[in-house]
């Protein structure tokens, strides 16, 4: 008796404790900064809003507080940190992207070749097609399996696995960074980061989303999702009882693109861009460049419009430097 009388009255202390842990943690309030010398946000210190005051909260489904640092605005936001399949600089479905200019368009590429979707100085971003072509059609049906990411001397792979079946608790994702493979466990907030913090790659959930932060270049935004029987008859993609097609959705927020930036969706960031889709004047605009923006592979950026340089890009862009800020958390 005397034990359990013990353990009851720690346990008591301990859930006391723990509440007031909790409390302690509510009231704080994250600050954010952008750590590179381009960001009109560059030397301040911005305090989160009340709606969403950490940059990592523990409930999946809090709003989180991000900075943009592109935006000469520089003011904190609360945010959901899944891809937004009608937010600008989305590529979801089969696949439908919305550009910067907010307009939709559709990009078919073809089954299993790659495709830039970004191309700039400092970053290549491709994208690998599955698919099929059903019987009778005169195109392949395609969606965006693995993004490839260039930047500096480095390259990342995220891409989904190929299950037969759709199990939403398991997880789907595959990452591997210059060639190795990388474990990141399952798990909400699970993370994983180089030592100098260019790259890391935080779970949203518990499988299957992510967001991965090249930082002060880009963070893109993941899901891996299924191409539902409902899918396929409302569309008649005609897919095997074999393969769900499991593909990537995606939603990309750049910091520092060029005016020249290139590819499917990375064109529509350039300042003058006329989108074609715009002329079309259709439901569902289609637009080509197959030629221009095919690359030999996922790491390649060897496509006709590609503008990468692979190396040391800070002395490309002088306006990049690398600042080491202690204790001050880039969003
Ligand atoms: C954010 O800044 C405010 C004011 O400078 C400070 O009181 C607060 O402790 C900071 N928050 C964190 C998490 O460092």
């Amino acid at each position: 008796m005397g034990v359990s009388r013990r353990n009851c009255l720690i346990f008591f202390v301990l859930l006391s404790f723990a509440m007031n842990m909790e409390t302690i943690s509510e009231a704080v309030t994250d600050n954010l900064s952008c750590n590179f010398l381009s960001s009109p946000c560059f030397g301040k210190k911005i305090k989160c809003p009340t709606q969403c005051p950490l940059k990592s909260p523990s409930d999946p489904n809090a709003k989180v507080c991000s900075l943009d640092c592109a935006s000469p605005v520089c003011k904190t936001q609360c945010k959901h940190r899944k891809p937004n399949c009608n937010g600008r600089g989305s590529a979801c479905l089969d696949p439908r992207f919305i550009g910067a200019d907010g307009i939709v368009f559709y990009f078919h590429g073809r089954v299993n070749q790659h495709f830039t979707l970004v191309s700039d100085q400092n970053l290549q971003i491709n994208a690998r097609f599955i698919g099929l072509r059903p019987k009778g059609r005169t195109r392949d049906y395609t969606w965006i399996q693995a993004l490839g990411v260039l930047f500096e001397s480095h390259n990342f792979i995220v891409e989904s696995t190929k299950p037969t079946k759709w199990d939403h608790e398991i997880d789907h994702l595959k990452f591997s960074y210059n060639g190795e493979e990388l474990h990141v466990p399952q798990g909400y907030l699970s993370k994983w980061e180089i030592q100098e913090k260019k790259i890391s790659v935080e779970r949203t959930s518990n499988t299957n989303s992510v967001v991965v932060n090249v930082h002060g270049i880009v963070k893109i935004y993941v899901n891996v999702v299924p191409v539902t029987k409902e899918d396929s008859r409302i569309h008649n993609y005609q897919i095997p009882d074999n393969d769900c097609f499991a593909h990537l959705e995606v939603q990309f927020k750049f910091s520092d693109l060029s005016s020249k930036v290139e590819g499917v969706l990375g064109r529509t960031y350039q300042p003058n861009f006329e989108n074609p889709a715009a002329k079309l004047g259709v439901g569902m605009p289609v637009v080509g460049g197959e030629d221009r923006y095919r690359t030999t592979s996922l790491l390649s950026a060897d496509c006709g419009a590609c503008l990468f340089v692979p190396g040391d890009n800070s002395k490309n862009k002088n306006n990049v430097i690398e600042l080491v800020l202690p204790t001050v958390g880039m969003v």
